[in-house]
């Protein structure tokens, strides 16, 4: 073989051989065959030593082309790993963007929390305040303090959800209603005010309303073991029953966006009020006109339980009322199941966004 032939195939030696490496570590050890120390290139280089000058010229001209041949075959492989490598965590990590996003509907607002939004406003607009309270009560705030005698019904435990804490005779419970938010909103209120009324000064009228859950062991298509109540309270030295009814009146229009409706105060009983009255209203015209619908009780307060607000009911006197938002909110929206309300469907729950 002549000796350019020898340096043609160490050329295309060399390529096969990066051919083959199949990483940069591959690759590495590929050029120090070639190129290394002790390499054929090397070994080449080593052997002009024992030439002449002239034959040292032209034969390490045709080494060194050789070199260089080699070192571009390497350059070559070395970009086309690096390509490779990129292009498969490029791979490895790729999005893909063809997916089909996935959808967010938007949400709204429970049907009842509509109906305590609109009640909060309305009530809001004629100057009461908003009040919260606890859903786990004490038996004085829902019972004692709401002169609710020893053998009241409801604080038998077929009514009443009974929970840990309180004492044997007077266990912690699930109120039932939202009245001990009377007392709790008062008393607060009367302490606020207490050095007015040492001086003997008049205190500002206590006008609160307050929503919330409540509980009592019940459930068929119109009671549901939790359901809603909104309270309302206001007292004054000169608070009457007519002011309920002007009150309440307004607040049923507003609510039902109709002058077409007339209220009825039937004579009723509840131990915190006296007199009491159960509050109807009756459509005059649309799919439920002429029945009359029972919408919340109603009263005076009576004087035990301004007694335990810590206020004095010769000077004190006013009215409360409890309502029921989830009933409320099916007369305003023609649902004849309260279940549905709670069953957490969002078929049914998505019609009032
Ligand atoms: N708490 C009563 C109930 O759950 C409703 C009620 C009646 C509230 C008369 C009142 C009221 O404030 O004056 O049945």
């Amino acid at each position: 073989m002549s000796q350019d032939a020898v340096l043609d195939e160490l050329v295309s030696a060399a390529k096969r051989s990066f051919a083959d490496a199949a990483s940069p570590a591959d690759l590495e050890n590929a050029k120090a065959q070639f190129l290394g120390k002790a390499g054929r290139v090397t070994e080449l280089m080593k052997g002009l030593a024992a030439l002449s000058v002239e034959e040292k010229k032209s034969r390490g001209a045709a080494i060194n082309l050789t070199k260089q041949a080699i070192e571009a075959a390497l350059s070559e492989r070395r970009q086309a790993l690096a390509q490779a490598e990129l292009d498969a965590q490029l791979k490895a990590e790729a999005l893909d963007v063809t997916l089909p996003g996935r959808q967010r509907t938007a949400g709204g607002l429970h049907p009842v929390s509509l109906t305590l939004e609109r009640i909060e406003a309305i009530f809001g607009s004629m100057g009461f305040d908003v009040a919260q309270g606890p859903e786990i009560e004490t038996d004085w705030f829902n019972f004692t303090a709401l002169n609710t005698p020893e053998d009241h019904p409801a604080r038998s435990m077929h009514d009443t959800f009974y929970v840990e804490g309180g004492t044997e005779t007077a266990p912690n419970l699930l109120r039932t209603h939202t009245s001990p938010m009377q007392i709790r909103y008062a008393v607060q209120h009367v302490k606020k005010h207490r050095p007015l009324l040492d001086r003997g000064e008049l205190m500002p009228e206590i006008r609160v309303i307050a929503p919330g859950r409540t509980y009592r062991v019940d459930s068929d298509a119109t009671h549901s073991p939790m359901f809603h109540q909104c309270e309302g309270l206001w007292i004054g030295e000169n608070v009457s029953f007519k002011d309920l009814k002007v009150v309440f009146t307004d607040f049923c229009r507003t609510f039902f966006e109709t002058r077409d409706l007339v209220l009825r105060f039937r004579p009723s009983f509840f131990p915190f009020t006296e007199p009491s009255a159960e509050i109807d209203i009756q459509f005059q015209s649309g799919p439920l006109a002429g029945r009359w619908l029972e919408v919340a009780g109603s009263g005076q307060v009576h004087p035990n339980v301004v007694r335990n607000m810590g206020l004095d009911p010769e000077k004190y006197i006013g009215f409360a009322f409890g309502m029921g938002p989830d009933r409320l909110t099916m007369l305003r929206y023609g649902v004849n199941d309260l279940r549905l309300f709670f069953d957490g469907d969002i078929r049914f729950l998505s019609q009032f966004k």
